[in-house]
């Protein structure tokens, strides 16, 4: 069934939200800039970490809403570094949701942001050599 898979999101855990009434569009749905924000949020939350410091979205290709979300889902952002330049990296972004009704898993969106490391005047900088403090899954 098209936006039902196999529950094996790709990547590091970095944000989980329970989609609330608030985030409603006036059709009752969950509005899809929620979710993308939802989204950059937690992909600025890897590339802080890859970047050692602020980081901006400078882009985002290929969005694609695959499921709806209901009010009262449990959503989890999934983010995988799929490309590093000098001083941008691409993140590939899955939320996936779990029903409050039925506990399954579906992909809702994905899409692959992509974000630049900036300097304190807000320029772009050189990323930062890879070691054991940019790999997000390291507490
Ligand atoms: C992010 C920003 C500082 C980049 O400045 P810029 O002058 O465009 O910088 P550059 O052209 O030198 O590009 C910097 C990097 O971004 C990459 N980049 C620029 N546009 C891109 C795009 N559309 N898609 C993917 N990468 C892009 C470049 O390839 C470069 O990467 P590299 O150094 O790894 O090769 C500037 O565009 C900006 O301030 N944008 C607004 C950011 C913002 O407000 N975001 C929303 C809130 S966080």
């Amino acid at each position: 069934m098209q936006g039902i898979e196999a529950f094996r999101p790709e990547g590091f855990l970095a944000i989980r939200a329970r989609a609330m009434p608030a985030d409603t569009n006036p059709a009752g749905h969950i509005f899809g800039g929620w979710l993308m924000s939802q989204m950059d949020l937690a992909g600025a939350i890897h590339a802080g970490i890859r970047a050692k410091g602020t980081v901006a979205t400078v882009a985002v290709d290929g969005f694609k809403f695959h499921a709806p979300v209901h009010v009262g889902d449990e959503v989890s952002c999934y983010t995988k570094i799929i490309r590093t330049g000098r001083t941008s990296m691409s993140i590939n972004i899955e939320a996936w949701v779990r029903r409050s009704t039925v506990r399954t898993h579906v992909k809702v969106t994905s899409a692959v942001y992509h974000f630049v490391a900036l300097d304190s005047e807000m320029k772009p900088r050189p990323l930062p050599e890879e070691d054991e403090t940019t790999n997000a899954d390291v507490d």
